[in-house]
């Protein structure tokens, strides 16, 4: 029995040696000294000692099992120990290599144009204002003034949903829902998308962005126009731009004009970008028709006021030297991350 005891030892030493995980060491543990394993096993047959001696060998059997217990405890402290290094070491932290800059995206060069646009004017005191892009015939040309038959609409190659609706060609229906909704002063700006039936090349297409501008009060005459449009283009070009009126027609303003303003590249001695003439379009403007402000039941003897409509992609044509207008559309990576 000595023997046997002596053994189990060794092969516990030897089995604790090579066990190299926590579950392992379990399973030896079972073998060794669970009430099936080997240890056990042999107090069973203490039994059959002579009373001399079973107190020796039952030391002996104890101080093994004490031995085996304590060289379980020893190299399970090892082994977690190891895993807990182990586990510190693959979580370690560089702090010293680079983050990863996630990608970040940018405005629109459109969005960003019409963002000083927009606060230009309501530095002005002007609020904002949107209506919808399917809109009743009505709006879009009949209470400005452009009735079924009437030339302007030649100019306005229409998408026609049906008879009485149409994608809007401009944001002017925004002036005629603005004063059903709202009586003077009245100071808007209704920026949006607007569409016309025109085929693409580098300065038409389909869909295009116009922001309209109205003013109505008592006292409003074409100097607060002046006045107004001057303030807006010397904060966007500049305050050395200057402005001209050139005399047009609008159905809806009377008079109406539209406005050049002075190269802001060249500075009015001609160069390729205003094509050698000094000065470069910019919107149409005029003094509202009083017919259109009756149609808004605004009485035109008490009431005037003044409305303009600028092309968005225009104005960033000119800040961002684009060429070709289908690149705003087109969403390439290449173009739009310049800006
Ligand atoms: N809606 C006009 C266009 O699309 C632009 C315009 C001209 C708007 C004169 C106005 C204006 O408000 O007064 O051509």
């Amino acid at each position: 029995m000595k023997e046997k005891l002596n053994k189990i030892k060794s092969m516990a030493d030897e089995a604790f040696a090579s066990s190299h995980t926590l579950e392992s060491l379990e399973e030896l543990r079972v073998k060794f000294l669970g009430k099936k394993g080997e240890l056990t096993a042999v107090m069973k047959g203490m039994g059959a000692l002579s009373p001399d001696e079973r107190p020796v060998m039952g030391q002996l059997a104890n101080e093994v099992r004490d031995y085996i217990g304590e060289k379980l405890e020893e190299t399970k402290k090892a082994l977690q120990a190891a895993a807990e290094e182990k586990k510190i070491r693959e979580e370690t932290i560089d702090v010293t290599i680079p983050g990863k800059c996630p990608k970040k995206g940018a405005k629109h060069p459109l969005t960003q144009v019409l963002d000083d646009l927009k606060d230009i004017f309501i530095g002005m005191g002007f609020s904002i204002a949107e209506g919808p892009e399917v809109e009743l015939d009505y709006y879009n040309f009949e209470a400005l003034n452009i009735p079924k038959d009437h030339p302007a609409r030649d100019t306005q190659d229409t998408f026609y949903i049906d008879e009485n609706v149409v994608l809007r060609t401009q944001t002017s229906p925004m002036q005629i829902r603005t004063m059903e909704k709202q009586k003077p002063p009245i100071r808007v700006l209704a920026p949006g998308r607007v569409y016309r039936s025109d085929a693409v090349d580098a300065t038409h297409s389909p869909v295009f962005h116009q922001v309209e501008g109205l003013v109505v009060d008592k006292g409003i005459t074409m100097a607060d126009l002046k006045g107004t449009l001057e303030t807006f283009v010397h904060k966007l070009y500049g305050e050395e731009t200057r402005l001209r009126f050139r005399p047009h027609h609008f159905p809806f303003t009377e008079p109406s004009a539209e406005v050049d303003i002075s190269c802001f590249n060249c500075g009015g001695k001609g160069c390729n970008i205003c094509k050698g003439e000094g000065w470069i379009e910019i919107l149409g403007c005029g003094m509202v028709h009083p017919k259109v402000l009756k149609n808004c039941n605004i009485d035109p003897d008490i009431y005037s006021g003044f409305a303009f409509g600028i092309g968005l992609e225009r104005v960033a044509q000119f800040r961002y030297d684009v060429k070709d207008m289908r690149m705003y559309y087109e969403n390439d990576m290449r173009f739009l991350s310049q800006f």
